[in-house]
């Protein structure tokens, strides 16, 4: 994760600007026409701010709970000039109120990896009741399958991972669709996408 100068608070994460296409690709199909779409932990804001140029008869809602990655959420809102992108919540999933009562889907890329379980459990209790039957939940990262990682360059960063932090961890996908069972919501097929992610779109029934 880059800053564009110490005066611009937008950073520029490579990940992000490489996965959001294909991300998008799947959001295109899974999100409805309209409505107002939570994005948790939305980091740079590089993500939100290119769905909601791609797809402006949504509104979208970013959050993070990291101050600098708030800023630079709102820097790059503004200079994309998007007017269907709100100011960032500051909102971590683990504590309650949200700051948010409906939503019509929530996308949440690339956190329940880093940070602990809990955290996972609270993203579909939190989910589940913001959204509405039919609404969408929409996970991308690395899953193991059945315990088994599904490439050695995702067994690497899972040991990283829990070098950084035990609690840390690449997920089991099985675990992750059985809470979200559990929480009311149906998985979809998982969706294959480049380096060694997954969509994972969950419907609330
Ligand atoms: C690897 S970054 C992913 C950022 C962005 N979604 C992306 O893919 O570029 C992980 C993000 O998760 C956020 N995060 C970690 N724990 C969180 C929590 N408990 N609630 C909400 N967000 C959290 C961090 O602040 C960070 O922005």
């Amino acid at each position: 994760m880059t800053n564009s100068s110490s005066a611009d608070p937008r950073q520029h994460a490579p990940a992000a600007e490489r996965n959001r296409e294909p991300i998008l690709d799947v959001l295109r199909k899974a999100l409805p026409a309209s409505g107002l779409v939570l994005e948790i932990a939305s980091g740079s804001g590089e993500h939100v701010t290119h769905f909601a140029a791609a797809l402006p008869g949504l509104e979208w809602q970013p959050s993070d709970p990291n101050a600098d990655s708030r800023a630079s959420i709102a820097a790059w809102t503004q200079h994309e000039q998007l007017t269907n992108v709100r100011a960032p919540l500051a909102l971590d999933v683990e504590r309650a109120p949200w700051g948010i009562d409906a939503a019509q889907a929530v996308v949440c890329i690339n956190m329940i990896h880093i940070s602990p379980w809990t955290a996972t459990e609270a993203l579909f209790d939190g989910a589940g009741r913001l959204l509405g039957s039919g609404g969408v939940l929409y996970l991308y990262g690395p899953y193991r399958r059945h315990g088994a990682h599904t490439a050695p360059s995702n067994e690497a960063f899972d040991q990283q991972l829990r070098n950084r932090n035990p609690a840390w961890g690449v997920r089991n996908m099985e675990a992750v669709v059985a809470l979200g069972e559990a929480q009311g919501f149906k998985c979809g097929e998982p969706i294959g996408m480049p380096a060694n992610n997954f969509s994972l779109v969950l419907t609330k029934r």
